[in-house]
Protein backbone atom coordinates (compact mmCIF):
# COMPACT_ATOMS: atom_id res chain seq x y z
CA UNK A 1 0.00 0.00 0.00
CA UNK A 2 1.40 3.59 -0.84
CA UNK A 3 2.32 5.37 2.14
CA UNK A 4 -0.15 8.91 2.76
CA UNK A 5 0.77 12.02 1.47
CA UNK A 6 3.01 14.35 3.68
CA UNK A 7 0.95 16.87 5.34
CA UNK A 8 1.36 20.55 4.12
CA UNK A 9 3.04 21.42 7.21
CA UNK A 10 5.85 18.17 7.05
CA UNK A 11 6.79 19.36 3.81
CA UNK A 12 7.27 22.95 4.89
CA UNK A 13 9.51 21.34 7.75
CA UNK A 14 11.22 20.01 5.43
CA UNK A 15 12.21 23.00 3.38
CA UNK A 16 12.78 24.87 6.48
CA UNK A 17 14.99 22.65 7.25
CA UNK A 18 16.48 22.21 3.70
CA UNK A 19 17.59 26.18 3.63
CA UNK A 20 19.02 26.30 6.53
CA UNK A 21 21.05 23.45 6.85
CA UNK A 22 22.06 23.69 2.73
CA UNK A 23 23.57 26.81 1.85
CA UNK A 24 25.39 26.42 -1.75
CA UNK A 25 24.87 29.75 -2.88
CA UNK A 26 23.03 33.33 -3.26
CA UNK A 27 20.01 30.38 -2.95
CA UNK A 28 21.25 30.18 0.92
CA UNK A 29 18.93 32.43 2.99
CA UNK A 30 20.88 33.04 5.55
CA UNK A 31 22.89 36.09 4.32
CA UNK A 32 26.39 35.01 4.95
CA UNK A 33 25.38 34.79 8.79
CA UNK A 34 25.92 31.03 8.99
CA UNK A 35 27.01 28.87 11.32
CA UNK A 36 27.20 25.30 11.79
CA UNK A 37 25.47 25.22 15.62
CA UNK A 38 22.65 26.95 13.55
CA UNK A 39 21.87 24.21 10.79
CA UNK A 40 22.15 21.85 13.83
CA UNK A 41 19.27 23.42 16.10
CA UNK A 42 17.37 23.57 12.56
CA UNK A 43 17.91 20.31 11.93
CA UNK A 44 16.59 19.91 15.43
CA UNK A 45 13.35 21.44 14.68
CA UNK A 46 12.70 19.50 11.96
CA UNK A 47 12.94 16.67 14.37
CA UNK A 48 10.61 17.52 16.82
CA UNK A 49 7.38 16.43 16.67
CA UNK A 50 4.71 18.15 14.02
CA UNK A 51 2.34 19.24 17.08
CA UNK A 52 5.37 20.45 18.88
CA UNK A 53 4.86 24.32 20.02
CA UNK A 54 5.08 26.45 16.54
CA UNK A 55 8.12 28.25 16.25
CA UNK A 56 7.45 32.31 15.49
CA UNK A 57 7.26 33.08 11.81
CA UNK A 58 8.52 36.17 10.17
CA UNK A 59 6.70 39.08 10.07
CA UNK A 60 8.44 41.71 8.18
CA UNK A 61 10.69 41.96 4.93
CA UNK A 62 13.31 43.97 3.89
CA UNK A 63 14.38 46.24 0.59
CA UNK A 64 17.85 46.87 -0.15
CA UNK A 65 18.19 49.32 -2.90
CA UNK A 66 20.52 48.69 -5.31
CA UNK A 67 21.70 51.85 -7.31
CA UNK A 68 21.67 51.86 -11.14
CA UNK A 69 22.38 53.96 -14.14
CA UNK A 70 20.88 52.52 -17.53
CA UNK A 71 21.49 53.86 -20.64
CA UNK A 72 23.34 53.72 -24.15
CA UNK A 73 26.80 54.87 -23.99
CA UNK A 74 26.83 55.49 -20.10
CA UNK A 75 30.08 53.69 -19.39
CA UNK A 76 31.99 56.78 -20.86
CA UNK A 77 31.11 58.39 -17.41
CA UNK A 78 33.10 56.14 -15.16
CA UNK A 79 36.05 58.06 -14.71
CA UNK A 80 33.82 61.16 -14.01
CA UNK A 81 32.46 59.01 -11.20
CA UNK A 82 35.74 58.06 -9.73
CA UNK A 83 37.33 61.55 -10.03
CA UNK A 84 33.60 62.68 -8.19
CA UNK A 85 34.45 59.66 -5.54
CA UNK A 86 37.84 61.52 -5.26
CA UNK A 87 39.36 58.23 -5.95
CA UNK A 88 43.31 58.40 -5.17
CA UNK A 89 43.79 54.39 -7.41
CA UNK A 90 41.24 52.36 -8.87
CA UNK A 91 41.71 48.98 -9.14
CA UNK A 92 39.84 47.78 -12.84
CA UNK A 93 39.35 44.01 -13.28
CA UNK A 94 38.26 42.30 -16.17
CA UNK A 95 39.05 39.04 -18.23
CA UNK A 96 41.74 38.40 -21.02
CA UNK A 97 39.26 38.22 -23.52
CA UNK A 98 36.51 41.31 -22.65
CA UNK A 99 40.35 43.37 -22.26
CA UNK A 100 40.75 44.14 -26.10
CA UNK A 101 36.33 44.41 -26.19
CA UNK A 102 34.62 48.10 -26.58
CA UNK A 103 33.13 48.05 -23.07
CA UNK A 104 36.81 47.35 -21.46
CA UNK A 105 38.51 50.21 -23.87
CA UNK A 106 35.70 52.50 -22.97
CA UNK A 107 36.07 52.21 -19.49
CA UNK A 108 39.66 52.72 -19.77
CA UNK A 109 39.37 55.38 -22.48
CA UNK A 110 37.25 57.03 -20.17
CA UNK A 111 39.45 56.88 -16.77
CA UNK A 112 42.03 58.10 -19.32
CA UNK A 113 40.29 61.20 -20.03
CA UNK A 114 40.41 62.62 -16.45
CA UNK A 115 43.74 64.23 -14.86
CA UNK A 116 45.42 62.78 -11.81
CA UNK A 117 43.13 59.29 -11.78
CA UNK A 118 45.76 56.61 -11.25
CA UNK A 119 44.78 53.25 -12.40
CA UNK A 120 45.70 49.89 -12.25
CA UNK A 121 44.00 46.64 -14.73
CA UNK A 122 43.97 43.35 -13.60
CA UNK A 123 42.62 40.88 -16.80
CA UNK A 124 43.80 37.54 -15.61
CA UNK A 125 40.07 37.12 -13.97
CA UNK A 126 38.49 33.46 -15.85
CA UNK A 127 35.15 32.87 -16.56
CA UNK A 128 33.32 31.00 -14.16
CA UNK A 129 35.83 32.20 -11.01
CA UNK A 130 37.58 29.00 -9.14
CA UNK A 131 38.97 28.89 -5.50
CA UNK A 132 42.61 29.67 -7.57
CA UNK A 133 41.77 32.55 -9.74
CA UNK A 134 40.33 33.97 -6.58
CA UNK A 135 43.46 33.75 -4.85
CA UNK A 136 45.39 35.13 -7.87
CA UNK A 137 43.06 37.87 -7.63
CA UNK A 138 43.00 39.09 -4.38
CA UNK A 139 46.81 38.77 -3.94
CA UNK A 140 47.40 41.40 -6.94
CA UNK A 141 44.94 43.25 -5.64
CA UNK A 142 46.26 43.30 -1.61
CA UNK A 143 49.70 44.31 -3.07
CA UNK A 144 48.09 47.22 -5.17
CA UNK A 145 46.03 48.41 -2.29
CA UNK A 146 43.51 50.55 -4.49
CA UNK A 147 41.11 52.81 -2.98
CA UNK A 148 38.34 52.18 -5.40
CA UNK A 149 37.11 49.47 -7.41
CA UNK A 150 35.47 48.28 -11.14
CA UNK A 151 34.67 45.65 -12.68
CA UNK A 152 33.86 45.44 -16.95
CA UNK A 153 32.88 41.71 -17.73
CA UNK A 154 29.78 39.71 -16.75
CA UNK A 155 29.47 37.71 -13.49
CA UNK A 156 32.65 36.38 -13.25
CA UNK A 157 34.27 39.62 -13.51
CA UNK A 158 32.25 41.30 -11.04
CA UNK A 159 32.00 39.24 -8.40
CA UNK A 160 36.03 38.33 -8.52
CA UNK A 161 35.84 42.12 -8.17
CA UNK A 162 34.08 41.73 -4.95
CA UNK A 163 36.10 39.59 -3.36
CA UNK A 164 39.26 41.18 -4.51
CA UNK A 165 37.76 44.11 -2.37
CA UNK A 166 36.78 42.30 0.79
CA UNK A 167 39.88 40.50 0.93
CA UNK A 168 42.06 43.99 0.66
CA UNK A 169 40.19 45.19 3.58
CA UNK A 170 40.16 42.09 5.02
CA UNK A 171 44.36 41.18 4.34
CA UNK A 172 45.12 38.88 6.69
CA UNK A 173 41.62 37.62 6.66
CA UNK A 174 41.59 33.51 4.79
CA UNK A 175 39.44 33.08 1.86
CA UNK A 176 37.16 30.37 3.75
CA UNK A 177 36.75 33.14 6.50
CA UNK A 178 33.81 34.68 4.75
CA UNK A 179 32.42 31.79 2.19
CA UNK A 180 29.33 30.38 3.37
CA UNK A 181 29.16 27.77 6.06
CA UNK A 182 29.79 24.76 6.08
CA UNK A 183 32.28 25.00 3.52
CA UNK A 184 33.52 27.80 5.31
CA UNK A 185 33.01 29.88 8.03
CA UNK A 186 30.57 32.13 7.23
CA UNK A 187 31.63 34.97 9.59
CA UNK A 188 29.91 38.26 9.17
CA UNK A 189 31.39 41.11 7.01
CA UNK A 190 31.34 43.83 9.68
CA UNK A 191 34.42 46.28 7.82
CA UNK A 192 33.12 49.31 5.32
CA UNK A 193 34.71 48.10 2.11
CA UNK A 194 35.80 50.52 -0.94
CA UNK A 195 33.48 51.69 -3.49
CA UNK A 196 33.24 49.03 -6.49
CA UNK A 197 31.32 50.27 -9.43
CA UNK A 198 30.24 47.42 -11.54
CA UNK A 199 29.55 47.60 -15.52
CA UNK A 200 27.74 44.25 -17.08
CA UNK A 201 28.77 43.19 -20.55
CA UNK A 202 26.56 40.56 -20.13
CA UNK A 203 22.52 40.50 -19.74
CA UNK A 204 22.01 37.74 -17.39
CA UNK A 205 24.01 37.38 -13.37
CA UNK A 206 22.58 40.80 -12.07
CA UNK A 207 25.62 40.91 -10.21
CA UNK A 208 25.62 44.39 -10.40
CA UNK A 209 22.94 44.69 -7.99
CA UNK A 210 23.31 42.08 -5.86
CA UNK A 211 26.15 41.06 -2.57
CA UNK A 212 26.84 38.17 -3.80
CA UNK A 213 29.82 36.91 -5.23
CA UNK A 214 30.00 32.69 -6.52
CA UNK A 215 32.92 30.75 -6.83
CA UNK A 216 34.29 27.15 -7.93
CA UNK A 217 35.46 25.22 -5.09
CA UNK A 218 37.51 22.83 -7.53
CA UNK A 219 38.81 20.42 -4.92
CA UNK A 220 35.30 19.71 -3.73
CA UNK A 221 33.55 19.40 -7.35
CA UNK A 222 31.51 22.36 -6.40
CA UNK A 223 30.09 25.80 -6.03
CA UNK A 224 29.32 28.10 -3.69
CA UNK A 225 30.14 31.87 -2.60
CA UNK A 226 29.98 34.64 -0.17
CA UNK A 227 26.99 35.99 0.47
CA UNK A 228 26.24 39.75 2.09
CA UNK A 229 24.62 42.92 1.63
CA UNK A 230 28.13 44.41 2.41
CA UNK A 231 29.88 43.76 -0.62
CA UNK A 232 26.70 45.46 -3.41
CA UNK A 233 28.37 47.79 -5.72
CA UNK A 234 27.85 51.20 -4.44
CA UNK A 235 26.67 51.57 -8.26
CA UNK A 236 25.78 49.53 -11.42
CA UNK A 237 26.35 51.15 -14.89
CA UNK A 238 24.16 49.29 -17.31
CA UNK A 239 25.25 50.01 -21.09
CA UNK A 240 23.19 49.10 -23.43
CA UNK A 241 26.06 49.27 -26.14
CA UNK A 242 28.01 46.76 -23.58
CA UNK A 243 26.27 43.25 -24.54
CA UNK A 244 26.41 43.71 -28.34
CA UNK A 245 29.47 41.61 -28.62
CA UNK A 246 28.25 39.05 -27.15
CA UNK A 247 27.96 35.52 -29.22
CA UNK A 248 24.30 34.07 -29.41
CA UNK A 249 25.46 31.34 -27.48
CA UNK A 250 26.16 33.52 -24.59
CA UNK A 251 23.23 36.01 -24.76
CA UNK A 252 21.33 32.35 -24.57
CA UNK A 253 23.04 31.05 -21.45
CA UNK A 254 22.91 34.88 -19.64
CA UNK A 255 19.51 35.72 -21.00
CA UNK A 256 18.14 31.94 -19.47
CA UNK A 257 20.41 33.05 -16.06
CA UNK A 258 17.55 36.02 -16.12
CA UNK A 259 14.02 33.42 -16.63
CA UNK A 260 15.64 31.40 -13.75
CA UNK A 261 16.25 33.96 -11.20
CA UNK A 262 12.60 35.64 -12.20
CA UNK A 263 11.13 32.22 -12.08
CA UNK A 264 13.18 31.51 -8.30
CA UNK A 265 12.25 34.43 -6.70
CA UNK A 266 8.88 34.96 -8.10
CA UNK A 267 8.38 31.06 -6.58
CA UNK A 268 10.30 31.35 -3.71
CA UNK A 269 8.61 30.59 -0.21
CA UNK A 270 6.47 33.99 0.33
CA UNK A 271 8.74 35.87 3.62
CA UNK A 272 5.75 35.64 6.06
CA UNK A 273 6.48 31.28 5.90
CA UNK A 274 9.97 31.61 7.20
CA UNK A 275 10.99 30.50 10.41
CA UNK A 276 12.23 31.43 12.90
CA UNK A 277 11.65 35.34 13.07
CA UNK A 278 15.29 37.02 13.43
CA UNK A 279 15.87 37.91 16.91
CA UNK A 280 17.81 41.06 15.39
CA UNK A 281 17.28 42.91 12.39
CA UNK A 282 20.64 42.53 11.76
CA UNK A 283 20.07 38.43 11.39
CA UNK A 284 17.46 39.21 8.99
CA UNK A 285 19.18 37.74 5.64
CA UNK A 286 19.08 39.35 2.44
CA UNK A 287 17.77 36.61 0.41
CA UNK A 288 13.95 36.81 2.62
CA UNK A 289 11.73 35.01 0.73
CA UNK A 290 9.14 36.49 -1.91
CA UNK A 291 7.56 39.90 -0.89
CA UNK A 292 5.49 42.18 -2.65
CA UNK A 293 8.83 44.24 -3.79
CA UNK A 294 10.99 41.58 -4.81
CA UNK A 295 7.71 40.42 -7.09
CA UNK A 296 7.63 43.69 -9.09
CA UNK A 297 10.74 42.95 -10.49
CA UNK A 298 10.55 39.40 -10.98
CA UNK A 299 7.36 39.41 -12.88
CA UNK A 300 8.63 42.12 -14.58
CA UNK A 301 12.18 40.62 -15.90
CA UNK A 302 10.32 37.28 -16.31
CA UNK A 303 7.59 38.86 -18.81
CA UNK A 304 10.39 40.75 -20.73
CA UNK A 305 12.50 37.50 -20.87
CA UNK A 306 9.54 35.41 -22.35
CA UNK A 307 9.33 37.73 -25.05
CA UNK A 308 12.24 39.25 -25.58
CA UNK A 309 15.25 36.17 -25.10
CA UNK A 310 13.58 34.49 -28.22
CA UNK A 311 14.19 37.58 -30.22
CA UNK A 312 17.56 37.76 -29.16
CA UNK A 313 18.31 34.48 -29.93
CA UNK A 314 17.10 35.10 -33.55
CA UNK A 315 18.41 38.25 -34.41
CA UNK A 316 21.24 39.75 -33.37
CA UNK A 317 20.85 42.53 -34.45
CA UNK A 318 17.85 43.28 -32.73
CA UNK A 319 18.67 46.16 -30.52
CA UNK A 320 15.96 46.58 -29.24
CA UNK A 321 14.98 43.19 -27.60
CA UNK A 322 19.16 43.15 -26.21
CA UNK A 323 18.48 46.51 -24.37
CA UNK A 324 15.53 45.24 -22.66
CA UNK A 325 17.23 41.76 -21.64
CA UNK A 326 19.82 43.90 -19.96
CA UNK A 327 17.38 45.66 -17.85
CA UNK A 328 15.55 42.81 -17.31
CA UNK A 329 18.91 41.02 -15.97
CA UNK A 330 18.94 44.09 -13.48
CA UNK A 331 15.68 43.66 -12.22
CA UNK A 332 15.77 40.13 -11.88
CA UNK A 333 19.27 40.77 -9.84
CA UNK A 334 17.23 42.98 -7.87
CA UNK A 335 13.92 40.52 -7.39
CA UNK A 336 16.38 37.87 -6.15
CA UNK A 337 19.12 39.48 -4.60
CA UNK A 338 16.06 40.51 -2.21
CA UNK A 339 14.01 37.17 -2.44
CA UNK A 340 16.46 34.18 -3.17
CA UNK A 341 16.61 31.25 -6.21
CA UNK A 342 16.09 27.42 -5.06
CA UNK A 343 15.91 24.45 -6.51
CA UNK A 344 17.44 25.14 -9.91
CA UNK A 345 20.40 26.92 -8.99
CA UNK A 346 20.80 24.74 -5.96
CA UNK A 347 20.80 21.24 -8.89
CA UNK A 348 23.29 23.59 -11.27
CA UNK A 349 26.58 23.98 -8.50
CA UNK A 350 27.25 20.40 -8.65
CA UNK A 351 26.84 19.96 -12.51
CA UNK A 352 29.12 22.38 -12.93
CA UNK A 353 31.80 21.42 -10.23
CA UNK A 354 31.31 17.91 -11.40
CA UNK A 355 32.08 18.89 -15.33
CA UNK A 356 35.59 19.54 -14.95
CA UNK A 357 36.12 16.62 -13.14
CA UNK A 358 34.58 14.04 -15.27
CA UNK A 359 32.87 15.04 -18.85
CA UNK A 360 34.69 18.06 -19.28
CA UNK A 361 31.91 19.56 -21.32
CA UNK A 362 33.00 22.88 -23.33
CA UNK A 363 30.09 24.90 -24.73
CA UNK A 364 30.29 26.24 -27.87
CA UNK A 365 30.83 29.88 -28.46
CA UNK A 366 33.09 30.45 -24.52
CA UNK A 367 36.38 31.65 -25.74
CA UNK A 368 37.65 30.15 -22.36
CA UNK A 369 40.90 27.21 -21.90
CA UNK A 370 38.88 25.12 -19.54
CA UNK A 371 35.35 22.70 -19.64
CA UNK A 372 32.49 24.87 -19.50
CA UNK A 373 28.69 24.47 -18.88
CA UNK A 374 27.70 28.25 -18.67
CA UNK A 375 25.72 29.01 -15.15
CA UNK A 376 22.62 29.67 -17.58
CA UNK A 377 22.60 26.73 -19.59
CA UNK A 378 22.37 24.53 -16.42
N1 LIG B 1 26.83 37.39 -8.11
C1 LIG B 1 25.65 37.01 -8.53
O1 LIG B 1 24.65 37.53 -8.07
C2 LIG B 1 25.59 35.96 -9.59
C3 LIG B 1 24.34 35.58 -10.11
C4 LIG B 1 24.32 34.62 -11.11
C5 LIG B 1 25.49 34.05 -11.57
N2 LIG B 1 26.69 34.41 -11.04
C6 LIG B 1 27.97 33.84 -11.51
O2 LIG B 1 28.41 34.59 -12.65
C7 LIG B 1 29.20 33.73 -13.50
C8 LIG B 1 28.67 33.74 -14.93
O3 LIG B 1 28.71 35.05 -15.43
P1 LIG B 1 28.20 35.41 -16.91
O4 LIG B 1 27.16 34.47 -17.33
O5 LIG B 1 27.91 36.86 -16.91
O6 LIG B 1 29.46 35.10 -17.84
P2 LIG B 1 31.03 35.21 -17.58
O7 LIG B 1 31.38 36.44 -16.84
O8 LIG B 1 31.47 33.91 -16.99
O9 LIG B 1 31.60 35.33 -19.06
C9 LIG B 1 31.53 34.21 -19.94
C10 LIG B 1 32.39 34.49 -21.18
O10 LIG B 1 31.77 35.51 -21.94
C11 LIG B 1 32.72 36.50 -22.30
N3 LIG B 1 32.02 37.79 -22.40
C12 LIG B 1 31.42 38.48 -21.41
N4 LIG B 1 30.85 39.59 -21.89
C13 LIG B 1 31.11 39.62 -23.22
C14 LIG B 1 30.80 40.53 -24.26
N5 LIG B 1 30.08 41.64 -24.06
N6 LIG B 1 31.24 40.24 -25.51
C15 LIG B 1 31.94 39.09 -25.76
N7 LIG B 1 32.27 38.20 -24.82
C16 LIG B 1 31.86 38.47 -23.56
C17 LIG B 1 33.74 36.47 -21.19
O11 LIG B 1 34.98 36.98 -21.64
C18 LIG B 1 33.79 34.99 -20.87
O12 LIG B 1 34.71 34.33 -21.69
C19 LIG B 1 29.14 32.35 -12.89
O13 LIG B 1 30.29 32.11 -12.12
C20 LIG B 1 27.90 32.42 -12.01
O14 LIG B 1 27.92 31.48 -10.95
C21 LIG B 1 26.74 35.38 -10.08
FE1 LIG C 1 22.09 32.55 -11.57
Amino acid sequence: MAPPPASRSVIRRLIYAAQHTACPCHGCRTGGTHNPLHAINQMRKFATPVNAPPIEKEYAFEVAASNLRFGEGVTREVGMDFKNLKARKVAVFTDPNLKDLPPVKMAIASLESQTDLPFVLYDRVVAEPTEASWRDAIAWSREQDASHFLAVGGGSVIDTAKAANLFTVYKDSDLFDFINAPVGKGLPIEEKLRPLIAIPTTAGTGSETTGTAILDITSMSFKTGIANRAMKPMLGIVDTLNTRTCPPELHISSGLDVLFHSLESYTAIPYTERMPRPANPILRPAYQGSNPVADIFSMWALKTTVEMLPRVAKNQDDHEAMRQMLLASSFAGIGFGNAGVHLCHGISYPISGLNKKGPKYKHPGYKVDHPIVPHGVR
